[in-house]
């Protein structure tokens, strides 16, 4: 049964991205990606993403030449942006309930992972289509930046595993 995953890394203090939305904090960890709650296992559960513009254009500015994903891929924005060539993104403002159906629909049995940012997340969780959080802690603090899950939320603990610099933690949204 498909389930939607908010799959990110964090700092300590809970920024997804620092105060420039530079990820350059992240990305000089070690880590394995074959390891636990590596990418490589996770990308396989994955049938459809969403994600919000500015994550959109920070994943198009890094790799101007190429787009990393091979299933639909939903951008919320309320510009027109481009999409890579023979990429399947899908531009939308519609509502949140909507695009979920769609990316259920699409995902063809396999989970929608909610890439980010933040607040996108915690519009999913808002109307209770949240089903899990899982966050890759690196050891370091921002003191401010993109905020990873701005609602308060009920988790529970589910797994946990350490990975080269990172604390992993799997969480189910506890409803109602
Ligand atoms: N640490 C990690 O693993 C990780 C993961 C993901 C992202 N990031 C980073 O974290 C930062 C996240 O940026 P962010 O907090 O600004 O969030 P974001 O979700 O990436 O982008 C926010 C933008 O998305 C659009 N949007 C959001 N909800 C919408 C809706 N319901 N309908 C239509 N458009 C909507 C709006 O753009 P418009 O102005 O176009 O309408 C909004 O300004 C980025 O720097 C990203 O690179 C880090």
């Amino acid at each position: 049964m498909t389930r939607t995953v908010y799959y990110t890394a964090t700092s300590l203090d809970g920024f997804i991205a620092d105060e420039h939305d530079s990820l350059d904090w992240l990305l000089s960890r070690e880590t394995d990606h074959d390891g636990p709650f590596g990418y490589r296992a996770f990308e396989q559960r994955v049938g459809a993403l969403a994600m919000g513009a500015t994550t959109y254009e920070w994943v198009r500015a890094h790799d101007p030449g190429s787009w990393a994903y091979t299933v639909p891929a939903w951008v919320f924005t309320h510009r027109e942006l481009t999409a890579p060539p023979g990429a399947d993104v899908r531009f939308t403002r519609a509502a949140v309930a909507d695009v979920h159906a769609e990316m259920v629909a699409a995902a063809g049995g396999r989970d929608v992972w909610v890439v980010g940012g933040g607040d996108l997340a915690g519009q999913f969780a808002d109307r209770g289509l949240l089903d899990e959080v899982v966050v890759s802690i690196a050891p370091v603090t921002l003191g401010g930046g993109a905020p990873l899950l701005p609602r308060r939320l009920e988790l529970a603990r589910t797994d946990h595993a350490v990975n080269g610099e990172f604390v992993a933690v799997r969480y189910d949204v506890v409803r109602g």
